[in-house]
C-alpha cells in the first residue's frame, strides 16, 4: 500500500466523544480531513467535539450509535452513506473495560465488552468494507490494545476481546490480500493510556510508561497516513511478540518482572 494522507478523505471514529477518539477526530480535522463522522453513544460528549471540528472549519456528523448492536450500526451507517457518499478511512476506536477479576465478572461485563470491543468489528467492517471494495480504496483502523497480544490481571474480559479483535484485523488483512485489494488494515497495539479510562492503573517498569495521549495519538495519525500494518505503543510493547519465543513459564516471569500482573490492582476506571 502507498502512504495516504486524510486530505480530502471521509473519516469515520466510533467512540469519539472522549479519550483519543475525540483526539483522533480533531487531529484527522487538522491534517486536511475534509468530513468527519463521529459515532458514540454519548451524544453530547460527539455533538462537543463535532463543534471543536468546525471551528477548525471542517464538516463533522454525529450519530448517537451503540456499535455492540448491529441494528443500531445498519441504521447509522444507512445515514453517513446518504450523507456523505463513501467511507474512506474507518476508525474503530470504541471500547470499554470493566476492570474485574475472572469470578467478579458478571454477564453482562462479559457480554458488553466483547460486543464493544470485538462484535462492533464486524458491524462496522460489513458496513462500510462493500463501498470500500468497489472503490478499491479505504483504510480500516483497530485500536486493539497491548492486552490483545499478552493476558494480564483483572483483564480477562477486556483481554479476551482484545486478542480477538487482533485475530479478526488480521484475518481480514489475509482476505484483503487475497482478495489483491488496496484497502488496507492497520491495527493498534497501545499500552496503558491516560485518558481517564484506566485511571488508578500503575506502571512498575521504566520501560513501559503511561502514555501521553496526545503523544499516543499523533503517533496513531501518522501510521494511518503510512502503510503500517500494525503500530505498537509504545515500541517496547513489540518485544511480547520475541518474549513468546520462550516458553510460557519463561514468558509468565518476564510479564510478572516487568510488573504487569500489579498494573490493575488499584484500577478505578472513568467515573460515570
Ligand atoms: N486508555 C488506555 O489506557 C487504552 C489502552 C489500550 C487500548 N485502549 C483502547 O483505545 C480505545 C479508546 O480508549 P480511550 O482511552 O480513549 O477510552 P474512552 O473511555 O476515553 O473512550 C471510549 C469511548 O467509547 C465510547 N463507547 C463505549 N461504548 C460504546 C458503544 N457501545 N457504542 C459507541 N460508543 C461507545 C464511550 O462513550 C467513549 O466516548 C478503546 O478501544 C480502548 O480499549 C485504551
Amino acid at each position: 500500500m502507498e502512504a495516504f494522507s486524510f486530505s480530502g478523505k471521509h473519516v469515520l471514529i466510533t467512540g469519539a466523544g472522549s479519550g483519543i477518539g475525540r483526539l483522533m477526530a480533531l487531529g484527522a480535522a487538522r491534517r486536511g480531513a475534509s468530513h468527519i463522522v463521529l459515532w458514540d453513544l454519548n451524544l453530547a460528549g460527539i455533538k462537543a467535539v463535532a463543534e471543536e471540528i468546525s471551528a477548525l472549519g471542517v464538516k463533522a456528523s454525529t450519530h448517537k450509535v451503540d456499535v455492540s448492536q448491529r441494528a443500531s450500526v445498519i441504521a447509522a451507517a444507512s445515514a453517513v452513506s446518504e450523507e456523505i457518499g463513501h467511507l474512506d478511512v474507518l476508525v474503530n476506536n470504541a471500547g470499554i473495560v470493566s476492570g474485574k477479576s475472572f469470578l467478579e465478572l458478571e454477564e453482562k461485563d462479559i457480554t458488553s465488552t466483547f460486543g464493544v470491543n470485538t462484535l462492533a468489528l464486524f458491524w462496522t467492517i460489513q458496513a462500510f468494507l462493500p463501498g470500500m471494495l468497489e472503490r478499491d480504496s479505504g483504510r480500516l483502523v483497530s485500536i486493539a490494545s497491548a492486552a490483545g497480544i499478552a493476558g494480564s490481571t483483572k483483564l480477562t474480559d477486556y483481554s479476551g476481546s482484545k486478542f480477538a479483535a487482533v485475530g479478526v484485523m488480521e484475518a481480514l488483512r489475509a482476505e484483503l490480500r487475497e482478495a489483491a485489494s488496496s484497502v488496507s488494515a492497520l491495527t493498534v497495539y497501545p499500552f496503558y493510556i491516560n485518558t481517564g479510562m484506566f485511571d488508578g492503573v500503575k506502571s512498575s517498569s521504566p520501560l513501559l510508561r503511561i502514555q501521553n495521549q496526545d503523544v499516543a495519538t499523533a503517533k496513531i495519525l501518522d501510521a494511518i497516513e503510512s502503510p503500517r500494518r500494525e503500530l505498537f505503543l509504545p515500541g517496547m510493547v513489540y518485544s511480547v511478540r520475541i518474549f513468546r519465543l520462550l516458553p510460557a513459564a519463561a514468558f509468565d516471569w518476564i510479564a510478572d518482572a516487568f510488573g504487569i500482573n500489579k498494573a490493575m490492582k488499584n484500577f478505578r476506571g472513568r467515573k460515570k
